[in-house]
């Protein structure tokens, strides 16, 4: 599964690395979200679905 944050949506809710913290970072800039890694790991799937889902800007795609 890949991930990808959008920041033209994203606006700094969160709440993505409270659900994946070792997949989300934010920006010190802006506190804007971006994925570690577009990769991501079998052992993140189910808290980055729940990322994707708690987002309320729908600023995460996972394809
Ligand atoms: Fe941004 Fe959504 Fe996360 S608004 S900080 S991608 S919860």
């Amino acid at each position: 599964m890949k991930v990808k944050v959008d920041p033209e949506r994203c606006q700094g809710h969160t709440l993505c690395a409270m659900a994946a913290p070792d997949v989300f970072e934010l920006s010190d800039i802006d506190g804007h979200a971006s994925a570690v890694s577009e990769s991501v790991s079998a052992e993140h799937e189910e808290k980055v679905r729940e990322a994707a889902h708690s987002c309320p800007e729908q600023a995460i795609s996972l394809f």
